[in-house]
């Protein structure tokens, strides 16, 4: 299959990248011609474990190549796949879709012969109407279906998401449409992956009912972890308990500082909108989103009260500032509002992050920034561990607490057991669970 990717950012590229390891031959379409270069002379940019490699290789092999030139590579494509941006609009909190027509539009200018337009950004219920539309409109003779295909891969296991994925959604209202995405996705019968052929409108929404609902078990166990510290239970213990029961599950129940990153914020605000204007709120996911805000700076007050109180004039020392490890993205970062809140009540901060730093200076750009953990550390009156980047589990405590101005850790993500930090002389805080 001739499949044209519009929009090399994320999804679009590790999307792209995989269809061409499995055969296809794929053309990445981007807008900036600065990132069509880096991408034609091997540099990526964005953090994905393997993602590099993989692009390397399929591009050697001539499978996947890279292009500003939207109109030959949509006239060459059996499938043209829509992978651009769809941001939150400031204001109302609806997904901004001025992305997705504008590469409706374009695309419509450039059809020829049986086409399938596929949306792969996340886009509210009846935008695949509205991208049909526009190119009927643009393109009355042009022979056309408009497919909905969510994706479903997670930063920093985007490849394996990719290529063993647990189901694909295809919406598509019509049968040769349905044929095409098959054959695209015939690489993975092998996996077993379950293809759900759906109507266009189901496919929209099962991807904001997906992340809806992960972000509400992940707000449940953090609530639960709130009233596990107040009882003295232990949330870890909690989780493990009702996660094997298969109703429920043991994944997305890891308590920690509230959920961020590009998807979960901005997908169930959408949801949010969406449902409030078809006149049925979903009044469980507007609380996820209320809950989850107040969350990430009530860690802030944590780390104060593990402080004794006051971090006026105190340095905190943070390790981890992107959303969650294995990616340099520091969007809806919990981490920002973490430092914010510290900040207001007269903390200075010292961090560290693997990957994130270069990304975190503008948006952090009064916190000092640290070659590595002990560094950060160093003469710090207490160390907040943020985000769980493997990095940072097996740090020598010992060494920290030589140098640390005081022996106060605040583990916002469960990685340390109590016993061994206090063995060590350090008072101890982390989330739902006894210190
Ligand atoms: C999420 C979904 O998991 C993907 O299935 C989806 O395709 C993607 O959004 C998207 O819509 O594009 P992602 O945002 O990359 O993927 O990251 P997750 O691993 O889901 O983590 C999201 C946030 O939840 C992170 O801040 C993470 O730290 C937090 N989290 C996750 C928890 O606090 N506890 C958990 O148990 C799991």
């Amino acid at each position: 299959m001739r499949i044209a990717m519009v929009g090399s950012g994320y999804v679009g590229l590790v999307s792209g990248t995989c269809f061409a390891d499995f055969g296809h031959e794929v053309v990445c379409i981007d807008k900036d011609p600065a990132k069509i270069e880096a991408l034609k002379a091997g540099r990526i940019p964005i953090f994905e474990p393997g993602l590099e490699a993989l692009v390397a290789d399929n591009a050697r092999q001539g499978r996947l190549t890279f292009t500003t030139a939207m109109r030959e590579a949509v006239a060459g494509a059996d499938a043209v796949f829509i992978a651009v941006g769809t941001p939150s609009r400031r204001g109302d909190g609806f997904a901004d879709l001025t992305y997705v027509y504008a590469a409706a539009r374009e695309i419509a200018a450039s059809l020829s012969g049986y086409t399938v337009v596929v949306t792969k950004s996340t886009v509210p219920v009846g935008t695949g109407d509205e991208v049909e539309r526009i190119i009927r409109e643009a393109a009355p003779e042009a022979e056309v279906a408009v497919v909905s295909n969510p994706e479903f891969l997670r930063e920093g296991a985007a490849i394996a998401d990719f290529k063993r994925p647990d189901r694909i959604v295809i919406g598509a209202d019509d049968s040769r449409a349905a044929q095409v995405m098959s054959e695209i996705y015939r690489p993975l019968y092998l996996n077993q992956a379950p293809i759900l052929v759906t109507g266009r409108r189901t496919a929209e929404l099962t991807k904001y009912a997906a992340n809806a609902f992960l972000a509400t078990k992940i707000t449940f166990i953090n609530e639960i972890a709130d009233l596990c510290e107040q009882v003295g239970a232990n949330v870890q213990e909690v989780a493990r308990g009702i996660g094997l029961d298969n109703r429920i599950g043991s994944k997305f129940l890891h308590a920690g500082p509230g959920y961020g990153g590009s998807c979960f914020p901005k997908d169930t605000l959408a949801l949010v909108k969406t449902a409030q204007d078809a006149g049925t709120p979903v009044r469980l996911v507007e609380t996820v989103v209320a809950v989850n805000d107040s969350r990430k700076r009530a860690m802030a007050r944590k780390v104060v009260a593990a402080c004794g109180g006051s971090v006026r004039g105190r340095t905190i020392a943070v390790l981890g500032l992107t959303f969650k490890p294995n990616t340099d993205d520091m969007r809806d970062a919990p981490s920002l509002s973490i430092i914010a809140g510290l900040q207001d009540a007269g903390a200075r901060i010292r961090a560290y992050d693997p990957e994130g730093m270069e990304q975190a200076r503008p948006l952090l750009p009064e916190i000092a920034y640290a070659s590595d953990p002990y560094d950060c550390a160093e003469g710090a009156d207490a160390l907040v561990l943020v985000t769980e980047w493997d990095a940072f589990r097996a740090l020598d405590f010992e060494r920290l607490r030589a140098t640390m101005a005081a022996p106060v850790v605040v583990d916002l993500r469960n990685v340390y057991r109590a016993e061994d930090l206090a063995r060590r002389g350090f008072r101890y805080t982390s989330v739902g669970r006894p210190s």
